[in-house]
């Protein structure tokens, strides 16, 4: 059994990588980590040049991740949430699968789960649902091949204005926007995955949720 776990986070040991990277651990199963700022990895362009051969007509690193989510036993897919929505290196990759989707439905059937690191906090109901957006394109991706949805991790990200050095004095600085006009640079903080329990027990979960459905199989 092999589980394969696709971060479109380009940030180097990201939030967004740690915890997926739990989450595969927890599996304790043959793990791969792919990083998709490695690849090249165009969108698709919708020319279903692949209805015939389920491979993809674009001559990118987009076919050989196709290959190993078509031979993988279950698929963990992770990103964030530039502008509110899925970022796009990971929609890409969701894009390059559709291959896989005809007459044959390679990834019908299969575990899968969700991991979403993103800044906006999730109780600003006047703020977009940024967390939502993201899980939901990767939930709805595994919904629409008939692939069972076990789990989903969010991680409290990072605004970049917290480390861009102008947070507190920029007016375009996202920090009193997402955390209210008190906050400053040094009173909101950094935050970091392994100091979030909710999001470290949701990623052990999800690792073991997904061991389990593979050995009920
Ligand atoms: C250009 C840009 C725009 C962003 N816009 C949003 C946003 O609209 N909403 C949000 O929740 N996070 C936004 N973020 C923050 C990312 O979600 C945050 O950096 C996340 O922590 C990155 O995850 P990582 O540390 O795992 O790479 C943005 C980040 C960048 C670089």
């Amino acid at each position: 059994m092999k589980v394969l776990g696709v971060s479109g986070s380009p940030i180097k040991n990201s939030n967004t990588d740690r915890a997926l990277q739990v989450a595969l651990e927890s599996t304790g199963l043959q793990t791969e980590f792919i990083k998709l700022k490695d690849y090249s990895i165009a969108p698709c362009q919708a020319c279903l040049g692949c209805l015939k051969t389920n491979i993809c007509v674009i001559e990118d690193d987009g076919r050989l991740l196709a290959e190993k989510a078509k031979e993988a036993d279950a698929l963990i897919i992770a990103g964030f949430t530039p502008y509110s929505s899925l970022d796009a290196r990971t929609k890409a990759f969701i894009e390059r699968l559709y291959p896989l989707r005809h007459t044959h439905g390679y990834m019908a059937g299969k575990p899968g789960g969700a991991v979403i690191t993103c800044a906006i906090p999730a109780d600003n109901a006047m703020l977009p649902p940024a967390c939502d957006f993201g899980v939901n394109a990767i939930r709805f991706y595994m919904m629409e091949e008939g692939m069972e949805f076990v789990g989903e991790v969010r991680v409290k990200g990072n605004v970049p204005c917290i480390k861009c050095g102008h947070g507190d004095e920029c007016t375009m600085s996202g920090i009193k926007m997402l955390y209210g006009e008190d906050a400053t640079v040094a009173s909101v903080g950094v935050n970091t995955f392994e100091e979030q329990t909710d999001a470290l027990a949701a990623a052990v979960e999800l690792g073991k949720n997904i061991a389990e459905r593979l050995k009920s199989k």
